[in-house]
């Protein structure tokens, strides 16, 4: 009789688990939770995340039995204000819900420790790219010297990012790459990055820096090995191109500005199509001395509507002949 009652608890608490674990399944397959994976790193820490999700899956099938048939089953009547019988308890059965999980959670640690082993691995002969955040833009800068505002990789090769920042602490983060990784100030901190497909993905800063953070994003385009020969060789603008444009993009300014000439839409600072009318409201001077001043003193001329959020470095750090070129293509010259 009594193993007859047990089999068919036991059966009853199978079904549960089963209806639970489906659910769960489904919620975890159908909803795509994950962006694509775009690199060999990414691929591995995916990997993590569908064995912590299959473990986690099993764990809540297994509670949501038990607690589903007690609530069913040993349910006391609504009028019943009686205290509970007196229980010590179950050593052995404590004992296999604390060893199960140490083992669960022990095996998600290796996993976790051999996939950030893997992808911290960049070879004998990485592409390396130093890459500079600053206050609200990032800077890539290739071993040819040649530096730029948007970040482009070779599919298949290891690429190691040297990270660091001028400012404040800034994250560097593709989601289709999967991993984040701080800029710090005075420090050099990196990651590994293996793209195996191509395309066009969003870099994101990730770490809150000021107010233009929400803007600080800049993209990175993954091309095939030799597309990226071809794109190092040209110098990575098509020849013709204002000298101004390139100043442009290695100092980030499209992070914060709207710029059409230079495709840019940041909206932290003001839109740069319109500096003619800026430069007569403001009364400063011509056109380009307005232009000028604004980025080598940037706190000199507020335009209405916006705050003092541009960093004060410009005039130290692009050259002379640099900002020249600069001030001449946002003067709508060449
Ligand atoms: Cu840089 Cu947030």
């Amino acid at each position: 009789m009594l193993a007859r009652v047990r089999r068919g608890s036991v059966i009853q608490l199978a079904a549960i688990a089963l209806v639970a674990a489906v659910v769960a399944t489904a919620v975890a397959l159908l909803i795509p939770w994950l962006p694509v994976a775009a690199g060999e790193e990414a691929e591995r820490i995916h990997f993590v995340y569908w064995f912590t999700t299959a473990i986690c899956i099993g764990v809540f099938a297994v509670v949501a039995a038990i607690l589903g048939y007690s609530i069913w089953k040993f349910r006391v009547k609504p009028d019943d204000f009686s205290d509970g019988p007196p229980t010590h308890g179950h050593t052995q059965l404590e004992i296999i819900w604390t060893a199960i999980p140490a083992v669960l959670v022990t095996a998600i640690s290796i996993v976790s420790a051999i996939v950030l082993a893997q992808n911290s691995r960049a070879g004998d002969n990485p592409l390396v790219v130093k890459v500079v955040a600053q206050q609200f833009a990032w800077t890539f800068t290739y071993p040819n010297g040649k530096t730029y505002g948007y970040l482009t990789l070779p599919e298949g090769r290891h690429t190691k990012l040297d990270l660091t920042a001028n400012d404040v602490i800034h994250s560097f983060w593709v989601p289709e790459l999967s991993q984040k990784q701080d800029a710090v100030p005075g420090q050099h901190t990196s990651i590994v990055v293996t793209p195996n497909r191509t395309g066009n993905f969003p870099v994101i800063c990730t770490e809150l820096c000021g107010l233009g953070h929400a803007a600080m994003r800049s993209h990175v385009e993954i091309m095939a090995a030799a597309s990226f020969d071809k794109w190092v060789k040209s110098g990575g603008r098509p020849a013709g191109a204002a000298p101004g444009l390139a100043v442009f993009q290695q100092n980030g300014c499209g992070g914060c500005h709207t710029f059409k000439p230079a495709g840019s839409n940041g909206n932290v600072g003001p839109d740069l199509d319109d500096l003619k009318e800026l430069a007569a409201k403001a009364g400063r001077g011509s056109e380009q001395d307005f232009i000028r001043e604004s980025i080598v003193e940037p706190g000199a001329y507020i335009a209405p509507g916006f705050q003092d959020a541009m960093p004060h470095i410009y005039g130290a750090q692009i050259p002379a002949k640099q900002l020249q070129d600069l001030v001449q293509y946002l003067a709508g010259g060449s």
